[in-house]
């Protein structure tokens, strides 16, 4: 058949060849089964508190239902810019705040910004699966570092030496997600510092993903973020959104702080992919960065952190599984001994033992043994109901 009678003849192939993660993979299989207990997904099970269903609400009963301006509303902008003066004792300017849409739109936003064909990005992984789809989207190439377990001492080391060496003359940025998804990894200031005066050395960007960054469990009110240590005209490109922290998933609502130089180009890309954030959901999150949202964020970490103790010690009493017990976030990327093939185990478990758990091959690096010998579950949940979720899983073990 001759190419113009292909129906795919236009499609770049790259597209063609996009497949679902395992995530998707996993969960479509007993996607609103409720006999399954839902650990897959990347949320809590709490529903987004009143105060900021009730603001949205108000919005739309106003007539909030009209475009609302390319980068967000200037009030919301300027609430992201106190927020940080609140829990990083830092202020962006607002002209380096964009609202493109969710955290997710914020990020292929930044990349849009950086890859062009050819072109690769270095990525921290184990890591969120959608980071790697965008940039095989937009026909670059993804090069990946593993964190590695050190069981001694109980943390995810990163190997700056290998990090930078990873780098490449086609290298446009570093991606660092801290806390990181599914690992609960917190990058350190030195860390970060080190990343900071390399990527400006290479005149490359980073890419930050900071959107579980006041979901750590020490006394901190955020982990360490590149935004105290870099200027205005760094190449650093911060990703962060509502879902997380404020039980928002639904929302599609996040934000990018960006280099001052995009402060023009911003208002073209965000108009392009999007026109602006939904209006009404502004409302919602202008609700969610109040005195009322910082005391729920507040209580949202309790209750992670009250997931946490429960996935701890119910891991003290198995053999034949453990992690590193997270610092951030809400995951737990459980080894299991003797696991090999995580998609196949956790495709069955859906069935087999009612529970739903994300496969540790999802998250990259592509054929890692240690990350395939994993599950990924989210420990924001009821603590009776993760209970019975993990004894399920230890029911069926492989
Ligand atoms: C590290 C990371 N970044 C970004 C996102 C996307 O957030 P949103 O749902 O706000 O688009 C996720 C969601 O799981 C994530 O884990």
């Amino acid at each position: 058949m001759s190419q113009l009678g292909s129906p795919s003849s236009a499609i770049r192939p790259a597209i063609l060849a996009l497949r679902p993660n395992g995530i998707g993979a996993v969960s479509s299989l007993g996607l609103g089964d409720p006999s399954v207990i839902p650990l897959w997904f990347g949320e809590t099970d709490l529903v987004t508190p009143a105060f900021i269903r009730d603001a949205a609400k108000r919005a739309l009963d106003d007539g909030k239902t009209f475009y609302s301006g390319a980068r967000g509303m200037p009030a919301l902008r300027q609430a992201i810019a106190d927020f940080y003066g609140r829990v990083l004792g830092t202020t962006p300017d607002v002209s380096r705040i964009s609202l493109p849409g969710a955290a997710t739109l914020a990020l292929v936003t930044a990349l849009q910004c950086l890859i062009e064909a050819g072109d690769n990005l270095v990525i921290v992984s184990p890591v969120w699966p959608s980071i790697f789809q965008a940039v095989t989207q937009l026909g670059g190439e993804n090069r990946f570092v593993r964190l590695r377990e050190d069981w001694k001492s109980q943390s995810w080391h990163l190997d700056l030496d290998e990090l930078f060496a990873a780098c490449t003359d086609r290298t446009k940025a570093i991606f660092i997600a801290s806390p990181g998804n599914p690992t609960g990894w917190v990058a350190s200031r030195e860390e970060q510092g080190a990343i900071l005066d390399f990527a400006r050395r290479r005149g490359i960007a980073v890419i930050a993903d900071e959107v579980y960054g006041t979901l750590v469990y020490s006394e901190r009110a955020h982990a360490p973020s590149f935004l105290e240590i870099a200027t205005s005209e760094d190449n650093l490109f911060v990703i962060n959104g509502f879902s997380k922290a404020w039980a928002m998933t639904g929302w599609r609502i996040g934000w990018l702080v960006h280099p001052a130089v995009l402060d023009r180009s911003m208002d073209v890309m965000c108009i392009a992919n999007n026109t602006g954030p939904t209006a009404f959901a502004q409302y919602g999150a202008l609700a969610a960065l109040s005195v009322e949202g910082d005391n729920f964020r507040a209580q949202m970490r309790a209750y992670c952190a009250r997931g946490r103790e429960v996935v701890d010690e119910w891991l003290a009493a198995q053999n034949r599984l453990r992690w590193i017990r997270p610092e951030g976030a809400f995951y737990g990327f459980l080894q299991i001994e003797g696991l090999h093939d995580s998609l196949q185990y956790a495709s069955q478990l859906v069935h087999s033992a009612k529970v739903g758990v994300a496969p540790g091959s999802a998250f990259g690096p592509p054929h890692d043994i240690a990350s395939d010998a994993c599950v990924r579950i989210c420990f924001g949940q009821d603590p009776e109901r993760l209970r019975e979720g993990l004894e399920r899983l230890g029911r069926a073990l492989p």
